[in-house]
C-alpha cells in the first residue's frame, strides 16, 4: 500500500512499509490512465479530450486501476447556455447570464437600486441588502466597517468579528475568527498560526526528509502545541529508506508567501465570486494577474501533492497529468511582481 499526501483523517491505521514504486508510461492512453501492475503502480497521460480522475493522488490508500474518461466539462458555454452565470463572470452568449445579457465577454450585473435576490446578481462592489421595515432586497453599496456576512464587504474583505477585514493579512499570532483572514491561511486556537515539522525531536528544514517507520510530529508556530503526530510519509520510490514530514506543508511559515499573494481588492465579480480565496475565480474575475495566478496554481498543487513534488517520482507525468508542474520557478514570480511595483512607483501610482 501506498498512501499519500492530505486528508489527514481518514486511513491513519495504514503502514508506510509497503510503499509501491511509481512510473510515469512513455505515451498519452485511453485506457488505464493508473495501473496496478502488482510490482509498481505505472501512470500515463490521458490523450486529449480524456481525463484521469485524480482523487486517488491526494488520498489514502491502495491504488485502483482507473480508466481515462471522455472530459464533459470541455462542451462549451456556447451549446449549454443555462442563465447560470452571474455578474462578471465569462459568458459566450447572453443566455448565458443570468441577467440574460452578456456584453464583451462578460455578464452585466443589475444597477444599484435595483431588486435582487442574490449578492451576485449586482454590480461589483455592491451586495443585495434588504431593507429592515418593507422587507424588499436592492443592490446597495458594500459596507465598509460592520457587518455580519462577507459579502457586505468591499471587493477582497470579508466579515471578521462584525467588522470588514482584508483576506490574508493578519499576520501570526493575532485573534481572527476564521482562517482566511491569516496571511498562513491558517489559524489554532483563535489566533493566526504555522506549523513546524519534527522528527526525532529535531526541526525538519529544506525537504521535511524522514525516515519511513519514524514519526513526524507537527508543532504550532507560536506555543509549540502538538498539532498532530503522523508517520513519515512515503515517497513513491522504490526501496526508498527516506520520505517526507510534507502533511501540513502548506500551513508552513513559507506558504504565507504564497497566500499573500492572493491579497486583492477589485474583481469584476460581486457576491461570493468577489469575496473568496479561490486562485481560478480570482483569476477569472480580474482580481489577480495571469502572473500571480500561475504563481497561486503551481504552489498550491506543489503543496497538495508534495511528497510526489518533492521526490521527483513523476515529474515525466504530473504536468499532462494536471497534478503539478515540477518545472515551474518560483523566481519568474518573484521578478515579475519586482518589476510591476518597481515601474508603479517609477510612475508614482503608490
Ligand atoms: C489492473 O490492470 C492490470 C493490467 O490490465 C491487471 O493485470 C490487474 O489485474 C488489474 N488489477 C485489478 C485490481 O483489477
Ligand atoms: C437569476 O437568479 C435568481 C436567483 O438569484 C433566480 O431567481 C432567477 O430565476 C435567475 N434568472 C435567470 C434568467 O436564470
Ligand atoms: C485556505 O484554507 C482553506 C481551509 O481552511 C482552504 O479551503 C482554502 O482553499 C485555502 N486557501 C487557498 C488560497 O489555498
Amino acid at each position: 500500500m501506498f498512501y499519500l499526501l492530505f486528508i489527514a483523517h481518514i486511513a491513519k491505521g495504514l503502514e508506510s512499509s509497503s510503499c509501491k514504486l511509481l512510473e510515469c508510461s512513455k505515451g498519452p492512453t485511453q485506457g488505464n490512465c493508473i495501473e496496478d501492475q502488482g510490482d509498481k503502480i505505472l501512470i500515463s497521460p490521458c490523450i486529449d479530450g480524456y481525463i484521469c480522475e485524480k482523487s486517488q493522488f491526494d488520498e489514502f490508500g491502495t491504488w485502483k486501476n482507473t480508466t481515462c474518461e471522455q472530459d464533459i466539462t470541455a462542451t462549451t458555454l456556447c451549446k449549454v447556455p443555462d442563465g447560470s452565470l452571474y455578474t462578471g463572470r465569462k459568458c459566450c452568449v447572453s443566455p448565458n447570464c443570468n441577467s440574460t445579457q452578456c456584453t464583451n465577454d462578460r455578464c452585466e450585473g443589475i444597477s444599484e437600486g435595483s431588486e435582487c435576490i442574490d449578492d451576485e446578481q449586482c454590480y461589483p462592489g455592491y451586495y443585495c441588502k434588504e431593507n429592515s421595515d418593507s422587507g424588499i432586497k436592492i443592490c446597495s453599496a458594500a459596507e465598509t466597517e460592520m457587518c455580519s456576512r462577507d459579502n457586505q464587504c468591499p471587493i477582497g474583505y470579508g466579515c471578521n468579528n462584525g467588522y470588514c477585514m482584508q483576506f490574508h493579512t493578519v499576520e501570526v499570532a493575532r485573534f481572527v475568527e476564521r482562517d482566511i483572514f491569516c496571511t498562513t491561511n491558517f489559524s489554532y486556537g483563535g489566533r493566526c498560526d504555522y506549523i513546524r515539522a519534527f522528527s526525532k525531536n529535531a526541526e525538519l528544514t529544506g525537504d521535511l526528509g524522514c525516515d519511513i517507520g519514524v514519526n513526524c510530529e507537527y508543532l504550532t508556530g507560536v506555543e509549540s502545541l502538538i498539532y498532530e503526530t503522523f508517520p513519515c510519509l512515503c515517497a513513491g520510490i522504490s526501496g526508498a529508506k527516506g520520505g517526507y514530514c510534507g502533511l501540513y506543508a502548506e500551513k508552513s511559515m513559507e506558504a504565507s508567501n504564497y497566500f499573500k499573494a492572493l491579497v486583492y481588492d477589485t474583481s469584476s465579480c460581486s457576491g461570493y465570486y468577489s469575496h473568496t480565496d479561490d486562485y481560478e475565480i480570482l483569476y477569472e474575475c480580474g482580481s489577480i494577474t495571469y502572473e500571480t495566478y500561475e504563481y497561486a496554481k503551481s504552489m498550491i498543487s506543489r503543496y497538495n501533492y508534495y511528497n510526489l513534488y518533492v521526490s521527483h517520482a513523476l515529474d515525466h507525468c504530473s504536468r499532462p497529468l494536471g497534478l503539478f508542474d515540477p518545472w515551474y520557478d518560483q523566481t519568474t514570480f518573484s521578478y515579475a511582481m519586482y518589476v510591476t511595483t518597481y515601474f508603479a512607483i517609477v510612475l508614482g501610482v503608490y
